[in-house]
């Protein structure tokens, strides 16, 4: 992609005006979430990189959510369609943006997994002054386009579900939507679409019949069905879903990285994973994460906008949220960390261990049962089973700062603002609530009497 140069400028129009009846609910159908971003934007994340481009998003059933769900790195031209009458009338709003001498490449906001390499042979195809479009071969056609070839594989015209035959309604090899053609027969050949059909509507597809009679050739190339298949409903959206995260799982395993199961694992947003590392069954990747080399992720956890450097181990049922892990560290198993908590090389959390806001230093260790909201811990400080930081008195939340090598008894409640210097040590049971010096020990806690029993 680096080195493509397009033959000449591209137009890119997005169709993605229509409600999507067919999916239910009253949010936009190209807004969808598709392994974690609206359907559409996996279609501007593929184009945005383009040279020699420009894309118009055709909008209009709540043009305003569609225009600010969009994230791109170029500036898109929105056009209104105002009545959403059929997919060449939305075309026809983008007539009057088309630069001369560039070609339209129509994209339908839902067909959104498409790929580069795919668009650079249409792109090659239209510039030699054809029409060319995308199909696929699908088992149950049923709702979509048939193409209709006639003699040496030409293709004839396209009958849409509704208008089809019965004859023509057995024809498997249908249209993907994706076109693209000259923007200077686009502006001839358009205006000839007519409504005259079982919906009443301006049929795009109608544009082959049409360039047949004007003598323009029309090329047709039939793709796999993952790439062009589209998402009118929830079935095909989570068909498009599953077959998607089976292709980022594969990808991972050529990379290096050992996955146990292909069907058990979620990226949802963008997760780079070193190479050597393990992903058990059931795990959830959300947002964007950077995972470094030889990482161990055990079964059903959630990750989420973090880091984990190299060596580290995260044991079964943790969840990771917002947080910077280091190197050799160990998490879980049933480990909850979040809120930018930072974790240095060699730290250890255990289980049922929740660390919000916090820092914990080189060599640390909590193992079991503890809350660390807000505290900073240094170097090789142990925490105790049962360890409470008191954050919070209501109002405020305040701080915990635990020095280096520091010991802290069992079951301690740190009463924050708290300060415990360096190697210092609590008793178990203590309720902390004053400052503690550096290598003292501090006992906070009734003393135990022996009473006689009660005869
Ligand atoms: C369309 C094709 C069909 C193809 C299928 C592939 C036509 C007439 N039919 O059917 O041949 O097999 O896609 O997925 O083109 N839209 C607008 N404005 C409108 C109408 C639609 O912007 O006035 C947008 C929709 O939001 C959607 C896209 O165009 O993103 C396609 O429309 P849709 O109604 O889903 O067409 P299909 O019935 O799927
Ligand atoms: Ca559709």
């Amino acid at each position: 992609m680096l080195y493509y140069k397009p033959p000449m400028n591209i137009d890119f129009i997005i169709l993605a005006a229509g409600k999507g009846t067919r999916m239910g609910g009253d949010s936009p159908k190209v807004l969808a979430n598709l392994a974690g971003k609206p359907m559409i934007q996996h279609l501007i994340n593929t184009i945005d990189s383009f040279p020699k481009s420009r894309t118009s998003i055709i909008v209009g059933h709540k043009a305003k959510d569609v225009e600010a769900g969009i994230l791109s790195s170029k500036k898109i031209n929105f056009i209104h369609q105002k009545k959403q009458l059929g997919t060449a009338h939305a075309v026809k709003q983008a007539l009057p943006f088309l630069k001369k001498n560039s070609i339209s490449l129509i994209l339908y906001g839902d067909v959104p997994l498409v790929q580069k390499t795919t668009l650079k042979k249409l792109i090659n195809s239209a510039a030699k002054g054809n029409l060319s479009l995308l199909t696929f071969i699908k088992d149950d056609p049923t709702g979509y386009g048939r193409i209709i070839r006639g003699s040496k594989n030409s293709v004839q015209k396209i009958t849409e579900h509704k208008d089809a035959t019965n004859q023509e309604k057995q024809i498997k090899e249908v249209n993907s939507g994706i076109m693209a053609v000259k923007s200077d027969l686009l502006q001839k050949l358009l205006p000839a679409v007519k409504n005259q059909n079982a919906a009443k509507e301006y049929y795009l597809t109608d544009l082959v019949e049409i360039a047949n009679i004007s003598s323009i050739k029309v090329g047709a190339t039939i793709c796999d069905a993952y790439e062009v298949g589209g998402a009118n409903n929830r079935q095909e959206l989570h068909d498009l879903e599953r077959a998607l995260q089976k292709k980022n799982a594969s990808t991972l395993l050529a990379k290096g990285v050992t996955v146990a199961d292909t069907a058990r694992l979620d990226i949802r947003g963008d997760t780079k994973i070193g190479q050597g590392s393990f992903v058990d069954i059931n795990n959830v990747f959300e947002g964007n994460n950077v995972i470094g080399r030889n990482v161990t992720i055990g079964p059903n956890c959630l990750i989420a906008n973090s880091t984990i450097k190299d060596n580290t181990t995260v044991y079964a049922n943790t969840v990771i949220e917002d947080c910077m892990v280091g190197k050799d560290c160990k998490l879980g198993p049933f480990t909850r960390i979040r809120g930018g908590t930072e974790l240095s090389e060699g730290a250890e959390l255990g289980n049922f261990v929740e660390a919000n806001r916090s820092n914990i230093g080189k060599g640390s260790k909590g193992k079991h049962l503890t809350y660390l909201g807000d505290a900073t811990l240094g170097q090789k400080v142990n925490i105790g089973a049962g360890t409470i930081t008191c954050n919070y008195d209501g109002k405020n939340k305040h701080k915990t700062i635990i020095e280096d090598g520091t010991f802290i008894g069992s079951n301690s409640s740190l009463v924050a603002p708290l300060h415990l210097g360096e190697g210092s040590y609590t008793g178990a049971g203590s309720v902390i609530t004053k400052d503690v010096p550096k290598g003292k020990l501090a006992v906070g806690r009734g003393k135990q009497v022996n009473l006689p029993k009660k005869k």
